[in-house]
C-alpha cells in the first residue's frame, strides 16, 4: 500500500510533533527545540531532541531518528500507513483508505483477525463450560469481570477450533500463524489449546495479540502461551498494560506481579496501575516500556529462594534503563493474589505503600547471607555486587550507589571502587549495546556526496548528470541516493523535510533525521567540508577510485591476452585513457 506524497506532505504540515511525542516523552524546550529522555535506549541525560521547525526527532545517544510518522510507527510499532492514519484522524486530515493504492490485504491484519475470531469462540464455550465457569468463580472471578476481561475455555478437543475456522473462513495458514492451531507432522492440523481457560493478551493499543491459557485443574504445563508471531513478541509484551496505563501515568508508578491471575486479582480489587509479564523474567524492554508512563517501578517478589534470585537478577535491568526500582517481597503467600485475598485491599495498599529500593532489600540479604566480619564473606558479598555496580560504574550516580553500598554492606567505598574499577576494565570489549551505530559505517567520500544531495541546494541533479550514482559501491547510501533523485524528480522542488516525511523505513529515516538534525549550531561538520575532503572532492575522488579499479582489472585481464589481438589493443587503448584522466 503506497499513500501518495501530497496527502503525506498535508498529514504532515497539520501535525503538531512536539505535541504528539510530549504524549511519550517529557520534553523541555531548548532554543529552537525541545529535548528529553530518550523512550529508544537507556538514557539517562536528555539526549534526545525534537525540532518542530524541521519536523524531526533525533536522538544524539542512540541516533534513532526521522519523521513523526517513523517516531509513531517505533513507539506503537505499527506500520507506515497506520502511522499516517492515526497522526491524521488526530489532527483533522480528511484520510481515506481509497486514498491509498491498495496491495492485498496486510498479513497483520489477518492474523488480528484469526485471533478475535478465536476469542469469540472462546468466550461462547466458556459461556457453556460449567466446570470452567466455577473454577473461575473459585478464584474469585465473577461474571462481570469474565466480561471485561474478555476470559474464555478452550475446549478438550483436537479439532473444535480448527472446525470453528474453517467455518469462520479463516485459513490454516493464519489460523497456523495467530498460533491458535499447529500442523500435525502427518498432515492435518490440531488445536493448539485444549482444555484451557483462555487469557486475551492486547498490546499497548488494546489490540488482541496472543492468549494465555491457564489448563483447567491440573496438566502439565500449567500455563501455555501462543507462540510468538509478526504481531506478538513476548518480551515486548506486559499483560494488563493497554488497560492499565493511565491509572500509571496518572499514580506515576507501576506494580509488576509474576503472573496472569496475580495482575486480575489485584486490578479486580482497585490495583489498577499493575501489569504482568508473560512468563518471562522482567527485562530491558518490559523496563523501557514502563518507563514511559511512570518513573516508579514496585516489583513483588516472593520470599523464596527463586523470587530472590529473580529479584537480584532484574537490578541491572533497571539501572541500565537509569531507574531505581522497588520491590515488595512477601513472606506469608506465594503471590500477590493470594496476599490480597488473605489480607484485604487496604492491607495489600499499605504493603505497597511501605515499598522500599530493591537494591536495599539486595544489599540486607547480603548482609544477612554472609558474615561481613571476615574477609572471605566480604569477598563473595563483592563478587556478587559486581554485576549491579558495573551497570553503575560510567554513569553520573556512581557516587551514590557506591555509598549506598557501603553503608549497606559496611564494605569500605575505597575498596568497591577498586575492585569495580579492576573488573570495568577487563570487561571493557564487551559489545557495544547500540545497533543504531552500525547504520552509520559509511566510505566517507560516499557519505559526503549523498549527505550533499540531501542538504545542498541543486547538488542532488549534479549527482543525477554526473553518472556517479552507479559508482556508489555501498547499497543503503546508493539506494538512498535513487531515491532523492526520483523524488526530485516527482515533486520538482526538492525539499528534505518532506523527502524525510515519506520514508517508511526507520532505519532510513534514522540516517536522514541524522544528518537534518536539530541544533545545527553544535555540527562541526558543516556539509561543505566533512573531514578533509569537501562534497565536490568527494565525487571526484568516488569517480577515481572507481577509474583505479578499473585500472587493476584491465592489467589483469591484459595478463592473460595475447598481445596484438583486438581485445588486447582496446584494453591498452583504454588504460592509457584511465591514466591520462587520473593523472590530470
Ligand atoms: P505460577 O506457577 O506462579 O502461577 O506462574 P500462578 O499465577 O500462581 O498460577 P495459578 O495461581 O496456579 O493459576 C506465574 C506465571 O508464570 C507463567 C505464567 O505467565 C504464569 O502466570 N507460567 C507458569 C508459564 O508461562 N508456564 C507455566 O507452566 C507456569
Ligand atoms: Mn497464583
Amino acid at each position: 500500500m503506497r499513500i501518495p506524497e501530497s496527502k503525506i506532505a498535508e498529514v504532515a504540515s497539520a501535525t503538531d510533533i512536539v505535541q504528539v511525542i510530549s504524549d511519550y516523552v517529557h520534553l523541555k524546550k531548548a532554543g529552537k527545540d525541545y529535548r528529553g529522555i530518550c523512550p529508544f535506549h537507556g538514557d539517562k541525560d536528555p539526549s534526545f531532541y525534537v525540532s518542530p521547525q524541521k519536523g524531526i526527532f533525533h536522538c544524539f545517544g542512540c541516533a534513532i531518528g526521522g519523521s513523526v510518522f517513523n517516531f509513531i510507527m517505533r513507539i506503537e510499532n505499527i506500520s507506515f500507513l497506520e502511522a499516517v492514519r492515526t497522526l491524521a484522524r488526530r489532527f483533522g486530515v480528511p484520510f481515506h483508505l481509497e486514498d491509498t493504492v491498495r496491495a492485498g490485504a496486510d498479513e497483520k491484519e489477518l492474523l488480528f483477525s484469526a485471533l478475535e475470531t478465536g476469542r469469540l469462540y472462546f468466550a461462547a464455550n466458556l459461556a457453556s463450560h460449567e466446570a470452567a465457569r466455577q473454577y473461575l468463580f473459585d478464584r474469585g472471578i465473577l461474571e462481570e469481570w469474565i466480561a471485561i476481561l474478555g476470559l474464555g475455555f478452550a475446549p478438550d478437543s483436537w479439532d473444535g477450533i480448527h472446525n470453528h475456522l474453517r467455518k469462520e473462513a479463516v485459513t490454516p495458514g493464519d489460523a497456523v500463524s495467530a498460533g491458535l492451531i499447529r500442523e500435525r507432522t502427518s498432515g492435518g492440523y490440531y488445536d493448539y489449546f485444549r482444555s484451557r481457560i483462555m487469557i486475551p493478551v492486547r498490546n499497548l493499543n488494546g489490540q488482541l495479540v496472543a492468549f494465555g491459557g491457564r489448563i483447567l485443574g491440573e496438566g502439565d504445563p500449567k500455563y501455555l502461551n501462543s507462540p510468538e508471531s509478526p504481531i506478538f513478541h513476548k518480551k515486548n509484551i506486559l499483560y494488563g498494560l493497554d488497560t492499565a496505563k493511565e491509572a500509571i501515568r496518572r499514580e506515576g508508578s507501576c506494580v509488576v506481579v509474576e503472573g496472569y491471575f496475580d495482575q486480575i486479582s489485584l486490578k479486580m480489587r482497585g490495583f489498577e496501575n499493575s501489569v504482568a509479564p508473560l512468563g518471562t523474567a522482567f527485562g530491558s524492554e518490559q523496563v523501557r516500556i514502563i518507563k514511559r508512563f511512570c518513573g516508579k517501578i514496585i516489583t513483588v517478589f516472593d520470599s523464596d529462594e527463586a523470587g530472590l534470585r529473580a529479584l537480584k537478577r532484574s537490578i541491572p535491568f533497571f539501572l541500565a534503563e537509569g531507574m531505581d526500582p522497588y520491590c515488595v517481597v512477601l513472606d506469608k503467600d506465594k503471590d500477590p493474589d493470594e496476599a490480597i485475598r488473605r489480607l484485604g485491599a487496604s492491607a495489600f495498599r499499605r504493603i505497597l505503600d511501605r515499598a522500599a529500593p530493591t537494591i536495599d532489600f539486595f544489599l540486607d540479604s547480603l548482609n544477612s547471607k554472609y558474615d561481613l566480619n571476615t574477609i572471605q564473606g566480604r569477598n563473595l558479598a563483592i563478587e556478587e555486587c559486581l554485576p549491579i555496580l558495573r551497570e553503575v560504574a560510567d554513569s553520573n550516580e556512581r557516587d551514590y550507589f557506591i555509598e549506598r553500598f557501603s553503608s549497606r554492606t559496611r564494605i569500605r567505598e575505597d575498596r568497591l571502587m577498586r575492585m569495580l574499577k579492576a573488573r570495568v576494565g577487563r570487561s571493557a570489549d564487551k559489545p557495544k549495546k547500540d545497533d543504531a551505530k552500525g547504520l552509520f559505517d559509511f566510505p566517507a567520500d560516499e557519505r559526503n556526496v549523498v549527505r550533499g544531495m540531501l542538504l545542498l541546494d541543486g547538488f542532488i541533479d549534479q549527482v543525477a548528470h554526473s553518472g556517479v550514482l552507479k559508482d556508489l559501491e555501498d547499497p543503503v547510501l546508493s539506494g538512498l541516493a535513487r531515491r532523492m533523485i526520483d523524488f526530485a524528480g516527482r515533486t520538482r522542488k526538492f525539499n528534505s523535510c518532506d523527502f524525510l516525511n515519506s520514508i517508511e523505513d526507520n532505519d532510513l529515516s534514522s540516517i536522514v533525521a541524522k544528518w537534518l538534525k536539530p541544533r545545527p549550531e553544535e555540527d562541526d561538520l558543516r556539509p561543505e567540508v566533512d573531514g578533509a575532503l569537501t562534497v565536490h572532492e568527494s565525487l571526484d575522488y568516488i569517480r577515481l577510485r572507481k577509474l583505479e579499479k578499473r585500472k587493476v582489472e584491465i592489467k589483469e585481464r591484459m595478463k592473460k591476452c595475447p598481445p596484438g589481438e583486438d581485445e588486447y589493443n582496446l584494453l591498452a587503448q583504454e588504460l592509457l585513457s584511465i591514466g591520462r584522466r587520473l593523472h590530470r
